[in-house]
């Protein structure tokens, strides 16, 4: 949750539950984490941050990939975000710029789509095909 406020992250909704969260450690340090919200076969993506000593190293690119494949192991297949920092960094995982009207109600009925997140934040979707090898 540190690294999330240090971030200007919202934490609201974040789960105390965290089987679907992932952090990077380094030298017992978190350094990084990740995480979904699931609402059946659509997901949210949420809480991607590096500790700034930590950026530009790779961390960030694994922590999402992880993900990914998580996310495909437990049968989602339409994986979203809101961002107002990081639009230009998701394409290089094969996430596009949609409209909201696009996401479907359980994920836009969520806390960080209806509280944490601005207006203004873009909205992404990444597309999960089951039989894809995440690299
Ligand atoms: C976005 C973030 C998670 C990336 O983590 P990272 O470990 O630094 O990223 P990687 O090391 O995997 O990738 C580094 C590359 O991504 C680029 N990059 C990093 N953050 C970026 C951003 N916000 N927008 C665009 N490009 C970004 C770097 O310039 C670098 O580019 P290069 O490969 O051409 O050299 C990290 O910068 C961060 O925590 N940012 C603050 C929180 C945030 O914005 N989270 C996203 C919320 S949805």
């Amino acid at each position: 949750m540190g690294l999330l406020g240090a971030a200007d992250l919202p934490a609201a909704g974040v789960p105390a539950s965290l089987a679907d969260f992932f952090v990077a450690e380094d030298r017992s340090q978190i350094v990084g984490a990740i995480g979904i919200e699931r609402y059946g076969q659509a997901a949210l993506l949420r809480s991607a941050v590096v500790a700034p000593v930590a950026r530009g190293t790779g961390v960030g690119a694994a922590l999402v990939r992880r993900l990914l494949g998580h996310a495909r192991e437990c049968g989602v297949v339409e994986l979203y975000l809101l961002t107002t920092t990081a639009e230009q960094y998701f394409p290089r995982f094969g996430f596009v710029q949609i409209a909201r009207a696009e996401v479907p109600d359980g994920v836009r009925g969520s806390v960080e789509f209806r509280e944490a997140c601005p207006a203004s934040a873009v909205v992404m979707r990444r597309m999960l095909d089951p039989e894809e090898v995440q690299r």
